[in-house]
């Protein structure tokens, strides 16, 4: 089938939205007639041609939900009609880091998705002779795609896609960071760096987690302003004094849970030393560059601050979306909030636009 897609051609230039032919599913994969997709930092990113990894061309987009069309041989868990999210990070339940309990890195595609191939090593995109490759497994700012089984989370058909799409990365990001990795108790002080997706998640998490003081720290009025919308109970701008005026705000001692949205090395160190001496855990959900190093003193960790990192959120995303979609089916996630503006698949260049100039929290394309 021929789809319009928007294809990364050259490092540094815009995307070209244009026809690919797209390939029916093989054994164990899906294809999915793609409804809407947000648009990420790491989309921008891997366009910027900055990391080191990239390549084109191929079809970029990693936050996709829609309707399965058609499935392969041997796909039993999906059926045609079903409604999805994408999932970058798949869980097939049976590797040894799935059946452990203990991380939600699965192992079973990393190497062929890392290098734009499906499980079995070829791609369903081509244009004429050309091969195009996949981009994080999902390449979804395209009208369809092809995807393994196990990076399909089968969502309620009840919730709008357009919503839904954004569990597919950055809200399932921050909130899985609360709930999945620090598993922030009720009545406990919360800290989050950077009102971007990923923070306002983690204060959408942990406040649906119960806790009892949520501080949200951005330069940005703005972003503060939606972050208060969302729970958070104080409001602080950011800057080299940060940790001072958090310790003063918890009597000397620190936060109980701090979270790191920003991807910016000075701010995780922050992170880091706003936790509470004893018990205070940081997770770092934000991105750094490549080749950047977090500083720790060490005294920090000896006396008692723990330090977590976090892909996915720490999300299993096959059990986990579902849970999410429903908990916004019943109102205890408003995952609405986390969308500004809504375009076109022909104008995801002027998404990027957007997201350059921090206009909006996420924008949405649609098909
Ligand atoms: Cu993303
Ligand atoms: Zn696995």
């Amino acid at each position: 089938m021929q789809i319009r897609a928007a294809v990364l051609e050259e490092f540094g230039k815009p995307l070209v939205v244009q026809d690919v032919g797209l390939e029916g599913p093989k054994a164990g994969e899906v294809l999915v007639r793609v409804q809407a997709c947000g648009v990420c930092h790491t989309d921008m990113y891997t366009a910027s041609g900055v990391d080191p990894t990239g390549y084109a061309p191929t079809v970029l987009g990693h936050e996709g939900a829609g309707i399965v069309e058609a499935i392969g041989e041997g796909v039993t868990s999906l059926r045609p009609g079903d409604h999805v999210v994408t999932l970058f990070s798949p869980q097939c339940r049976e590797c040894i880091h799935c059946t452990s309990g203990k991380t939600n890195i699965c192992l079973a595609i990393r190497e062929q998705q890392g290098l734009g191939y499906l499980p079995d090593g070829t791609t369903r995109l081509h244009r004429g002779e050309e091969r195009i490759r996949h981009f994080m497994g999902t390449s979804t700012f395209a009208e369809a795609t092809v995807m393994p089984e196990i990076a399909l989370a089968k969502v309620p058909s009840e919730a709008e896609l357009d919503i839904l799409c954004t569990l597919a990365c950055g809200a399932t990001t921050g909130i899985g960071a609360a709930l999945y990795i620090a598993k922030v108790e009720p009545g406990s002080t919360v800290v989050v760096f950077g009102a971007g997706l990923v923070g306002l998640g983690a204060v959408a998490g942990a406040k649906l987690a119960g806790a009892g003081r949520i501080v949200i720290v951005d330069p940005s009025e703005d972003r503060r302003r939606e972050a208060l919308g969302l729970g958070a109970t104080d409001e602080l701008a950011g800057g080299d004094s940060v940790v001072e005026e958090i310790l003063e705000m918890t009597d000397g001692f620190g936060s109980d849970y701090t979270f790191e949205a920003t991807g910016l090395v000075a701010v995780m160190r922050q992170a880091v030393e706003a936790a509470r001496m004893g018990w205070g855990q940081c997770v770092i959900a934000g991105v750094a560059g490549r080749g950047e190093t977090l500083d720790i003193i060490p005294r920090y960790l000896i006396t008692g601050r723990r330090v977590a990192g976090a892909s996915f959120g720490g999300a299993r995303g096959r059990d986990n979306v579902p849970e999410l979609a429903q908990l916004y089916l019943d109102g205890k996630l408003p995952l609405e909030k986390f969308i500004s503006h809504h375009l076109p698949l022909e104008q995801v260049n002027d998404a990027f636009d957007l997201m350059h100039h921090q206009d909006g929290i996420r924008t949405v394309l649609t098909f």
